[in-house]
């Protein structure tokens, strides 16, 4: 350790939010070479109960993928993947693997066993596009069969199918686990994790930040004394910062425990089924990704049910559900004879603010010295998180951010106070 390294001042860092942003960002400033266990502090504040993960950092398809965006985030993020999962198990630990993808056309089965579950969109109606495939553009994508190993949906369905991307373009981790592991990495570094803390406002002086309001949902305001403050606290960062312009949408997920002797080949399927009038008719568009673990998750569109308070409120539409598992189970008679699992909603953050798709990362030099945001990640927050972990590591604890040039996405493009 240089004699510089030991004299410069304590470091007392709070991050808002134990979603994957700010779990994956204390595993990166706990792993730092200038990091010092017995001098600086890292602190997470989540405002959960439960745990960390509990919104979409656990609730998400988990899809990481070169063919993501932003660009320059992306570019950062996969190879970053790639080591973590080599370094710390994570085809074991969270279940890190190369993945098929493609987009498949065709038509539900009418099978009787099938239902009308209703529109399918959630409560909160208004059915949105996640926009997940937005970052390939307009390739001109090669329309092949049915591959011979995509067994579980049925080829007298299916119109067309495309692969998304080459081979090694596309993994996948399970993001639950994913975040869980980043979690424990860091706190076996001594970093802190603080449950049904809801953290707000940010206190600072003339320069610098110096803290971090939070409250229990049995205690008054506390004080956490802070250097550094980073908020990534997802869909709810304006509830803290109202001039983050971030909005939220909701999405309805389900995992299917297929029959014990079935085989879940890995693909990861975006598709456009046009769905028998028995269940509703119209199309729809579910994702649906095979895991490692054999277990199937699909997720539907995005509604504009508003954002609670508090994530631990977040309610799941059954009938959405619902929905997605029918239209699911019109293509694929394995799935449909399957189990449903896991019925979940969570909150994605989006950037609202004109073209300017965000995410926003980096830090907010106006608010005050130490000042970070790390939001506004949409669709690809699984996949673009060690890259955001790794810039601000880079400017909190090497001055200036190296292995990216992230100034579209500076928090000071996005409002003129930050
Ligand atoms: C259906 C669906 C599928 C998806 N699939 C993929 C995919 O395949 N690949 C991919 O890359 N991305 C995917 N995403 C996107 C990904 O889930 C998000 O981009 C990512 O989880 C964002 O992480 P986050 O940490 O910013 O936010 P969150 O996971 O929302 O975490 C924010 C945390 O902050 C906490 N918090 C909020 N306010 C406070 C406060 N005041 N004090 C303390 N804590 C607070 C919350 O409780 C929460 O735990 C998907 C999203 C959805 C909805
Ligand atoms: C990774 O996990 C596998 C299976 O559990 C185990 O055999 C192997 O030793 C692990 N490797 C490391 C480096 O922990
Ligand atoms: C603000 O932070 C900078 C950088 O850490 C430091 O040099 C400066 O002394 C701080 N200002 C005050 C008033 O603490
Ligand atoms: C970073 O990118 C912006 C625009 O995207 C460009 O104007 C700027 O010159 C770049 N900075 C560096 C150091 O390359």
């Amino acid at each position: 350790m240089s004699s510089q390294k030991s004299n410069s001042l304590p470091k007392k860092i709070v991050i808002v939010g134990g979603g994957i942003i700010g779990c994956t960002t204390a595993y990166y400033l706990s792993h730092h070479p200038s990091y010092r266990s017995d001098i600086d502090e890292i602190t997470i504040l989540e405002a959960s109960t439960t745990g960390v993960a509990q919104g979409a950092s656990g609730k998400a398809g988990g899809l990481v993928a070169k063919w993501a965006y932003p660009r320059e985030l992306v570019d950062v993020s996969f190879p970053e993947h790639v080591r973590l999962a080599e370094l710390h198990n994570g085809t074991e630990r969270w279940g890190w693997r190369y993945v098929n993808c493609g987009s498949w056309k065709g038509r539900g089965e009418d099978d009787p066993s099938l239902a009308n579950p209703g529109s399918g969109v959630g409560d909160g109606g208004d059915k949105t596009n996640l926009e997940k495939t937005a970052g390939l553009g307009d390739p001109n994508l090669e329309r092949r069969g049915l591959p011979d190993d995509l067994h579980w949906v049925k080829e007298s369905l299916t119109d067309s199918y495309s692969p998304m991307a080459g081979d090694g373009e596309t993994a996948q981790v399970h993001p639950y686990l994913f975040t869980t592991s980043m979690l424990e990495l860091a706190q076996s570094k001594g970093v802190k994790l603080r449950l049904g803390a809801i953290a707000g406002p940010i206190a600072f002086d003339e320069t610098n930040v110096t803290g971090v309001f939070y409250q229990t949902l049995t205690t008054p305001m506390e004080f956490v004394p802070a250097t550094h403050a980073i908020l990534c606290a997802g869909p709810w960062t304006p509830n803290i910062l109202p001039s983050v312009p971030v909005k939220a949408t909701r999405a309805h997920s389900i995992v299917i425990q297929p029959q014990p002797d079935v085989q879940i080949s890995p693909y990861v399927l975006f598709t456009e089924i046009d769905v028998p009038k028995r269940i509703g008719g119209k199309s729809a568009s579910p994702e649906i990704y095979a895991r490692p673990n054999n277990e199937v998750y699909a997720c539907g569109p995005g509604d504009k049910s508003p954002l609670p308070y508090f994530v631990d409120h977040v309610k799941v539409d059954d009938a959405a559900c619902e929905a997605i598992f029918q239209h699911v189970a019109s293509i694929s008679p394995e799935l449909r004879a399957g189990t449903v699992v896991k019925k979940q909603a969570c909150f994605l953050a989006t950037v609202k603010k004109g073209k300017l798709g965000g995410p926003i990362v980096g830090p907010a030099p106006r608010m005050a010295g130490g000042y970070y945001i790390a939001t506004g990640h949409t669709c690809w927050g699984i996949c673009n998180a060690p890259g955001t972990a790794k810039v601000l590591t880079e400017h909190i604890y090497e001055g200036k951010i190296t292995s990216a040039n992230l100034s579209e996405l500076a928090p000071s493009r996005y409002a003129s106070t930050l």
